[in-house]
């Protein structure tokens, strides 16, 4: 199988439009549902290109499921390829296509990238997805621009709403939590590239501490 960045190149269908260090994220997050029974929903179908290309790149098992405000994205439906139409901050829309389709393993959220938009998709959909996938946003740049509703530091920015993120893994260690850091549902890895934002879901988490070895040869650790 060859990598997300090789298929890239090789897509000869309807234009897709990615950066180029992108696939290295594809790669690293999406590749293990290569060929696995899957339910993958972008928001953003573009001109149809990433379809083509998500149908191409995790092979017969997955439904790829694609939503635009824009009508004439209608038109990208094909085998495997499911094209619904509206807004992906409005949670009815949203819940439609969760009932149509079921949870969704794989979000990649490459709409309209407005602030508002990519907070209202991921309230909705982060937790009604599946307990194992992936939530990825990508072009997060906009998170610093004023047109998008972003800018550095801004409490509307996406990427400082990801920055809390941080304390919400760590939930269980927060000594003098106010009831403020809540959690975040399933989370346990997130990962930042640059215009890329990932959070990984596990429905199990071992957290156990274990300390193996010979006891014998411990040192003090507070000798000095
Ligand atoms: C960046 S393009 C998607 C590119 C495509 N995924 C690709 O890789 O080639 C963004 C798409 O988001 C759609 N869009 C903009 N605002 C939206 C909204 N509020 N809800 C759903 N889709 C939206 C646009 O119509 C456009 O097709």
């Amino acid at each position: 199988m060859s990598t997300a960045y090789a298929h890239f190149l090789n897509h000869t269908g309807r234009p897709i439009h990615k950066s180029t260090h992108y696939f290295l994220a594809y790669e690293r997050h999406f590749s293990p549902f290569i060929n696995r029974p899957l339910t993958f929903l972008e928001i953003g179908a573009g001109n149809g290109g990433s379809s083509e290309y998500w149908k191409a790149y995790f092979g017969p098992l997955a439904r790829i499921v694609t939503l635009d405000i824009n009508p004439a994205c209608k038109e990208f439906e094909d085998e495997q390829v499911f094209v619904r139409i509206g807004d992906q901050s409005d949670p009815g829309f949203l819940q439609s296509v969760i009932d149509e389709f079921g949870a969704f393993d794989i979000v990649l959220d490459d709409g309209s990238h407005m602030m508002p938009h990519v907070k209202a998709s991921f309230d909705y959909l982060y937790p009604r997805m599946s307990k194992n996938g992936v939530y990825m946003v990508e072009d997060m740049h906009t998170a610093y621009w004023e047109e998008y509703g972003g800018g550095l530091k801004s409490q509307a920015s996406f990427v400082e709403r990801f920055k809390d993120f941080i304390d919400d893994i760590n939930v269980r260690f927060i000594r003098d939590n106010n009831g403020s850091v809540q959690g975040l549902d399933g989370a346990y890895c997130l990962s930042i590239y640059e215009s890329i934002l990932v959070i990984e879901r596990s429905s199990f988490i071992n957290g156990k501490m274990t300390l193996l070895g010979d006891s014998q040869r411990r040192v003090n650790l507070n000798a000095s």
